[in-house]
């Protein structure tokens, strides 16, 4: 292997993926603070689809616990929170995947189909699974889906552009319209193609409909999971799929060993066991999901569509900067989407917040008014 002046060309070092576009992660309250002069216990962040509510004692006590055993490695195999898992989902342990957040389980499932030439996506969508599809030279095949539908893709289109392909990824609810692809559609979409189907139920809590259960019946559904969103687990990276099992024992066999660290999978074991917490939690937030859904209805240049999320999608009769550039001078921090494929127009996505969050961000619309 040559190494840089050993008479190799500059060109010859520069990577395929250079001009790839990072993933944009929004503005973080730090940043916002130091720019705008807003103290930062000031800033309402409703940015990245976080859970705003406290983690229970219970999982704090567990993290603290495992963080006085981290010199030792976990065990790779993660008998205790695949167990936790399965008997959360009803998914035996043997179908249970494992990966340091569902981003982690997208780009294992690029990375180990052979080859992966065609992909198929419904968009608006969640950017990475292009990201991860690009990365391995897939073509990409995106499908349109109509505002007046509110996004909701047609299983049929689905089918028919997936004729060849190797993979579909399909979110539900969607990030970031909120939109629900109804189980009996999915089912149908995963009996009608070759491909494996992975549907991305990050945000599935939030809405009660699920196709976990069928991924034990189906040769060629992966259902991805997160716990960054309805278990408030967003900082220690956990996610999980189910998968038929020959191909959830493969993934495992790739994935890095130790990669979820010990304190993450004692704090997930916790979670699940404080899952009424949660439920609760959930409760709030669907109902602070309405309120803010009415509320933004109510604003003359807003346009929310119906999400069964923990965030809300808008469309705006103003450019979205200038709102943006408004309500961080109010330290209130939402999402600019603008130009994400497959939006038309000026569109934000807003994070369910906490009650007074969500009232001081309403006001803050009003007075734009
Ligand atoms: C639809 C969707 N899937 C997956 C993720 C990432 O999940 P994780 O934090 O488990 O990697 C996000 C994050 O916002 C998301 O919106």
């Amino acid at each position: 292997m040559r190494g840089v002046g050993e008479g190799v060309r500059q060109e010859e070092y520069v990577c395929k993926f250079e001009h790839i576009e990072a993933y944009d992660a929004g503005d973080f309250p730090e940043d916002i603070s130091r720019k705008y002069g807003v103290p930062l216990r000031k800033i309402v962040n409703l940015n990245s689809n976080e859970n705003p509510y406290p983690l229970p004692r219970s999982v704090i006590h567990a993290i603290y616990e495992a963080a006085k055993h981290s010199s030792r490695y976990p065990d790779p195999k993660y008998p205790e929170l695949k167990e936790a898992i399965s008997s959360y989902i009803g998914v035996p342990a043997e179908n249970i995947v494992l990966g340091t957040g569902a981003n982690d389980i997208f780009s294992c499932i690029c990375n180990i189909l052979e080859p992966l030439d065609r992909v198929v996506i419904p968009i608006p969508t969640y950017t990475m699974y292009a990201f991860y599809a690009m990365m391995r030279d897939a073509s990409l095949k995106f499908i349109e889906t109509a505002e007046e539908k509110c996004f909701v893709p047609s299983s049929e289109e689905i089918i028919d552009a997936a004729e060849d392909a190797k993979l579909v990824f399909l979110c539900s609810p969607c990030n970031p319209t909120g939109a629900v692809l109804p189980p009996a559609e999915i089912k149908k979409i995963v009996e009608h193609v070759n491909a494996i189907v992975v549907v991305d139920e990050a945000y599935a809590e939030f809405s009660g409909k699920s196709v976990v259960s069928d991924a034990l019946e189906h040769e060629n559904l992966v259902v991805v999971r997160s716990f960054s969103k309805f278990f408030a687990l967003a900082g220690l990276r956990i996610g999980y799929a189910v998968a038929p099992k020959q191909l959830a024992s493969l993934f495992e066999k790739l994935r890095q060993p130790f990669a979820i660290s010990s304190i993450g999978a004692k704090a997930a074991v916790q979670a699940i066991k404080e899952v009424e917490y949660f439920n609760k939690i959930r409760d709030k937030i669907v109902e602070e999901r309405a309120y803010l859904y009415e509320s933004l209805k109510k604003i003359s240049f807003l346009k929310p569509f119906p999400s069964e999320a923990n965030f809300i999608l808008v469309k705006l009769s103003i450019a979205a900067s200038e709102l943006m550039e408004s309500l961080y001078k109010n330290g209130i921090i939402i999402r600019n989407v603008t130009d994400m494929l497959g939006l038309k127009g000026n569109f934000v996505r807003i994070t369910v917040g906490r009650r007074s969050e969500n009232r001081r961000l309403v006001e803050a619309l009003r007075n734009l008014e």
